[in-house]
C-alpha cells in the first residue's frame, strides 16, 4: 500500500523534540500565547527570511487577517485552480473573490490574464504559490495593487534566493498537517518585513487587544496555540531537510515519467519545494482506478476551478472563461510523495503508471 501522503516518519524522526516541549508545556499550563509560540515566530521568520512572523489559527486566517489589515472590501483577484481556502479567506475578510487564469505549462497564475482581468475597483491581489512552486510574483507585484501572497504549500520557497516578503508585505502560511511544515492540527502564520504590521497583525488575531482586555481595532480570534507550536518547534529544523527529499523524488518522477504517453509532466524551477507532485493524465480516472486497485493513492488538487464553485458565484464567471484552469482540472492528479518516503516505493508508482499507458495491464 502506497499511501499519497504519510506523516508518520516525519513526526517519528522529530519525536524527541515534541516530546520534550510538550512536557514543558504541561508544566507550564500557558496554553495562550506563550513561549512556544513566540519561540516558533522568531525561527520561522528566520527560515523563511522574514524579519516578523505572526503566529495564527490557520492558512485562511492569515490570508483573512493580512486582507483586514488592509482593510479591502472590494473585488479581490486570485487564481482559479487552488484550494477553497483561497478564496474563502477572502470573504471571510468582506471582499468578493474573483479569478484568473493559470498559465498551462506551471499550473501558476497567469500575470498577464490577472493583468487584464484588474478593473478599477479591484481592491487586492492573492496570488497563489501553487504546489510549492513560487508563481511570478515580481509581475504580480507590478500590476499596481496591494498583494497578499498564498505561500499555504510554499513553506522554505524562495525566489532566485529572495524572501517572499520582498515582493509584498504580506506572505501568508498554513500549518495543515501535510503541508511541507504542518502541525498536528491547524495552524498557521504570516510573514511580514514592517515591524508595525506585525504589530498590527497580532492585535488583529487577538481580537484587537493588546495584551489586555481592551480592544482597540476590529479584530478576530485566529491565534495559533501553544501546543501546535510545541509540534511546530519541532519539526521546523527538518524543514530543508524534508523540502530537499521531496525535491529528489520529485526529480526521480519527472526522469521516470518523462517520456510516458499520456502524462504530460507540469514545468518546474528549481524555485520550488514541491509540496505536490503534480501530472496531467490522459484517461484519469482510469489510471486513479487502476492505481487504486494496486495498493497506490493517488488525489486531485483541485476537480474544480474556483470560480465554477457555487460559493464563488459572485465573480460571475461561466463555464468556458477560464479556459487553461477548466481543462487542467479535468487532467491534473497528484501522485504519492511525503518526507521519508523511499526512492523504491516512487520507483513502484512510476512503473505502474508507465503499465497503464502502455496497454499491457
Ligand atoms: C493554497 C492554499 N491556500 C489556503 C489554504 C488554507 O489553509 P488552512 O487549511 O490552514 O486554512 C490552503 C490549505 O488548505 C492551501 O493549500
Amino acid at each position: 500500500m502506497i499511501p499519497v501522503a504519510n506523516l508518520r516518519p516525519a513526526i517519528l524522526q522529530a519525536e524527541t523534540g515534541w516530546r520534550n516541549r510538550l512536557d514543558a508545556l504541561l508544566d507550564r499550563c500557558q496554553f495562550i500565547l506563550g513561549q512556544d509560540v513566540r519561540e516558533f515566530e522568531s525561527a520561522f521568520a528566520a527560515a523563511t527570511g522574514a524579519r516578523h512572523a505572526v503566529g495564527v489559527a490557520s492558512g485562511a486566517a492569515a490570508i483573512e487577517i493580512s486582507l483586514r489589515h488592509l482593510g479591502i472590501t472590494g473585488p479581490v483577484l486570485t487564481s482559479a485552480l487552488t484550494a477553497p481556502f483561497s478564496a474563502v479567506a477572502i470573504q471571510a475578510a468582506g471582499a468578493t473573490p474573483h479569478f484568473a487564469d493559470i498559465l498551462p505549462d506551471t499550473l501558476q497564475i497567469d500575470p498577464d490574464d490577472a493583468g487584464n482581468r484588474i478593473t478599477r475597483r479591484t481592491a487586492a491581489i492573492v496570488p497563489v504559490h501553487l504546489y510549492g512552486q513560487p508563481c511570478q510574483i515580481a509581475r504580480i507585484a507590478a500590476l499596481g495593487r496591494p498583494v497578499v501572497q498564498d505561500a499555504c504549500q510554499a513553506h522554505g520557497a524562495r525566489v532566485a534566493g529572495r524572501a517572499l516578503t520582498r515582493f509584498s508585505p504580506y506572505a501568508a502560511y498554513s500549518f495543515y498537517p501535510t503541508k511541507n511544515l504542518g502541525a498536528l492540527g491547524d495552524g498557521g502564520a504570516i510573514c511580514a518585513d514592517n515591524a508595525a504590521t506585525a504589530r498590527r497583525l497580532r492585535e488583529i488575531r487577538d481580537g484587537g487587544r493588546r495584551g489586555g482586555q481592551v480592544s482597540y481595532v476590529r479584530g478576530v480570534n485566529a491565534r495559533l496555540d501553544e501546543l501546535q507550536a510545541c509540534f511546530l518547534n519541532a519539526f521546523l529544523p527538518h524543514l530543508e531537510e524534508w523540502n530537499q527529499e521531496r525535491r529528489g523524488l520529485a526529480a526521480f518522477y519527472d526522469a521516470a515519467l518523462r517520456d510516458c504517453p499520456g502524462v504530460r509532466l507540469v514545468e518546474r524551477t528549481s524555485d520550488s519545494v514541491c509540496h505536490l507532485y503534480v501530472i496531467r493524465a490522459r484517461r484519469r480516472a482510469a489510471l486513479r482506478r487502476y492505481l487504486a486497485e494496486r495498493g497506490i493513492g493517488s488525489a486531485i488538487h483541485y476537480p474544480v476551478p474556483l470560480h465554477l464553485h457555487p460559493a464563488f458565484a459572485d465573480a460571475g464567471l461561466k463555464r468556458g472563461s477560464l479556459p487553461h484552469a477548466e481543462r487542467a482540472c479535468r487532467e491534473i492528479l497528484t501522485l504519492p510523495l511525503w518526507p521519508g518516503m523511499a526512492v523504491s516505493q516512487a520507483s513502484q508508482v512510476a512503473d505502474r503508471v508507465r503499465t497503464f499507458y502502455s496497454g499491457t495491464q
